[in-house]
């Protein structure tokens, strides 16, 4: 299942997430795993340190490269125009690929993502990218930068998961286009002693995993899991079989706390 972006580009609304995922052999495996059993997008970071791997896996997969969606993202040490760009080609000759399907500025470097922003726009123009995008961006962030943007970000990544919904940034992308996507949407392991999710687990016959990424799948988000074990990566996918009822999408929405488990943007940058 994908989503078009507003430039056109269509994004699988499921990739696999490769923080934490080491360099070589554990991030080959997992990414060629993922490719085999139809994931067709990966979220990568050069913050990661694993774009060789990522790029070994997807050139040495029977999936043609250019089936694959693959996501990097412009580190805070390297934000501003010149640096920017030192970047992107850094990112590019690590993976062994012409160019990404999407480049994201990793999060909101004061007095810099504005640059940064100018850079991932000049980028675009040249045809060097297919998209572009930011994460951790809050509204404030995104009211700074638009005024002066060119091209309004296709994407915003975010945390995002039951216990940090932050509906009205949704909302707030919603009505620019800018796809929301959910980074650590499974709580990095922490959604699995909710109780509520439990019980939906057990209506569904479905696993607490799959219940939360269908449910960002419903809510039009696209989603990023990570794992390295290929059960969980096979599971982690098999969301397209099922709906959750409109008040179970309503039940998991309400179980919000406006609890991060990750940096916040205004503090972290
Ligand atoms: N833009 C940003 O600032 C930002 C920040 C954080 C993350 N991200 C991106 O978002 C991706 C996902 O976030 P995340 O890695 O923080 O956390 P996550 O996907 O919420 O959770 C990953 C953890 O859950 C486990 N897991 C995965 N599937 C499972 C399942 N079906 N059942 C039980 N456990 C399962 C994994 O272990 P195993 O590997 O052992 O299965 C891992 O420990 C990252 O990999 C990265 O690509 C972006």
């Amino acid at each position: 299942m994908e989503v078009t972006l507003h430039n056109g580009v269509k994004m699988p609304m499921l990739g696999l997430g490769v923080w934490k995922t080491s360099e070589g052999q554990e991030v080959e495996d997992a990414v060629a795993f993922a490719l085999e059993q139809g994931y067709r997008h990966i979220d990568t970071a050069s913050f990661y340190k694993n774009e060789t791997g990522v790029g070994h896996a997807i050139r040495n997969s029977s999936v043609a490269s250019e089936e694959i969606f693959v996501t990097t993202k412009v580190w805070n040490e390297d934000q501003g125009y010149a640096a920017t760009f030192k970047a992107y080609e850094s990112s590019l000759s690590l993976l062994g690929l012409d160019y990404v399907d999407l480049y994201l500025v990793h999060w909101p470097v004061k007095g810099l993502f504005k640059e940064t922003w100018r850079a991932l726009e000049d980028l675009y123009q040249a045809g060097r990218v297919k998209a572009i995008g930011v994460s951790n961006f809050l509204q404030h962030h995104l009211e700074a930068l638009l005024p002066d943007a060119r091209i309004v970000p296709m994407v915003n990544q975010l945390e995002h998961h039951p216990y940090l919904v932050q509906a009205s940034l949704q909302g707030f992308c919603k009505a620019h286009q800018i796809q929301f996507e959910a980074w650590s949407p499974l709580m990095q392991g922490r959604i699995f002693e909710i109780e509520r999710l439990k019980q939906l687990s057990e209506k569904y016959r479905k696993t607490i995993a799959q219940i939360v990424l269908r449910w960002n799948i419903q809510n039009g988000i696209v989603t990023i899991p990570k794992s390295v074990s290929p059960r969980r990566i096979l599971e982690n996918s098999q969301i397209f079989d099922f709906d959750l009822s409109p008040e179970d999408m309503q039940a998991i929405n309400q179980l919000d706390r406006q609890e991060r488990i990750g940096p916040d943007p205004d503090v972290f940058c």
